[in-house]
């Protein structure tokens, strides 16, 4: 058993009539005549319902979600209403896997759990940052962004204010960037996790590209690395447990060592097999400079930095027997 849920606005649509899908490629066959209905109360007593997908704008999603965990469900979220609560993950399954077991401690005081995914942004940010981390330790990092228009949404920024021009300040991303990171970097207790003392500093920008958020990234690390080891540290980094999810890639990381790239034009859609297009981030322009590493990175920001996290999660979440 399945249900769509939205506002009352679209009550009683049919799901191809209540989104909008006219930028994507197709909208996908099983859904795309369901009734979608109300999210009501009634939804919380249906127990042919388990797990719930959330994609709730921020500003409602808080009471919403809780109302749901505390009436059994797990709910996996895309919105950043819960991701700094103390014992709710904030997960990238191939990253911070271990941060799952918070879940445990979350069910000692309600029947189901939330996990929340990050802000796009720093889904592709942490991947880069992991393999480095794990080899070397990071002491700080600065990373710049050139944000995609799809990351605010669907119609997003007016065509005036961005056709032709490049807007630097994305409201409250920068500040995100640097607590998810601490949080995605940081150690699990019992129930919380103690935050990287990571150094994070982040600058946003939205420019006039449709997906893929490019990122520039320096970091100083804690031991010194040689361009070979650094190299190495990008090309192997694999996470043995998310290996095992369906919609994982065969590689969170593809290395590009051609010297214009990575780019949105061309580097999207990173990620193999054809199930999991847009699943990997492209690595590029990797330079060891003094004791700096720099590079670029590119994700796309409403696959592997949204719904695709989102069901990564919830795919772990079943592996590691929490569904
Ligand atoms: N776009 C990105 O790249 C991206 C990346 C990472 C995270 N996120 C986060 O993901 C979430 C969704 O983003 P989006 O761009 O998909 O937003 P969106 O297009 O505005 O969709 C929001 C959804 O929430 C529903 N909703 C709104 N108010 C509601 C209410 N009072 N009760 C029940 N349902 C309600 C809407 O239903 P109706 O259409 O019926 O109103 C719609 O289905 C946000 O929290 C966003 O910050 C987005």
């Amino acid at each position: 058993m399945k249900v769509l849920l939205a506002s009352g606005k679209s009550a009683g649509k049919r799901y191809i009539d209540a989104v909008d899908w006219r930028l994507q490629e197709k909208i996908p066959e099983p859904v795309r005549d369901e009734k979608v209905e109300e999210i009501h109360p009634k939804i919380l007593k249906d127990e042919s319902i388990e797990l719930v997908f959330s994609a709730l704008p921020g500003s409602i999603a808080g009471d919403i979600e809780l109302e749901l965990a505390s009436a059994g469900f797990f709910v996996f979220s895309n919105a950043s209403a819960h991701r700094m609560d103390p014992d709710v993950p904030l997960l990238v399954a191939d990253i911070n896997p271990d941060h799952l077991a918070l879940v445990a401690h979350q069910r000692k005081s309600r029947p189901g759990y939330i996990v929340t995914n990050p802000n796009c942004t720093v889904t592709g940010f942490i991947t880069g940052l992991k393999p480095l981390d794990v080899e070397f330790g990071i002491n700080d990092v600065v990373m710049t962004s050139y944000q995609a228009l799809s990351g605010a949404g669907y119609p997003g920024v007016p065509s005036l204010d961005i056709v032709g021009n490049i807007i630097p300040y994305i409201p409250g991303e920068e500040e995100k960037v640097e607590s998810e990171c601490k949080k995605i970097l940081g150690r699990i207790s019992e129930s919380s996790i103690e935050p990287s003392s990571v150094n994070v500093i982040a600058s946003c920008a939205r420019v006039p590209v449709r997906d893929g958020h490019l990122e520039s990234v320096l970091v100083r690390p804690k031991s010194d690395a040689s361009l070979e080891e650094i190299l190495k540290a990008f090309y192997l980094y694999k996470s043995k447990k998310s290996e095992k999810l369906p919609s994982a890639p065969e590689k969170p990381i593809i290395v590009t060592e051609e010297k214009d790239r990575p780019q949105p034009l061309f580097d999207i859609y990173s990620g193999s097999p054809k199930r999991a297009k847009g699943m990997s981030i492209t690595v590029g322009r990797i330079k060891k400079i003094g004791d700096q590493i720099r590079f670029f990175l590119l994700v796309h920001n409403t696959i592997r930095g949204a719904a695709g996290c989102t069901i990564m999660n919830a795919e772990l979440a079943k592996l590691e027997g929490f569904l």
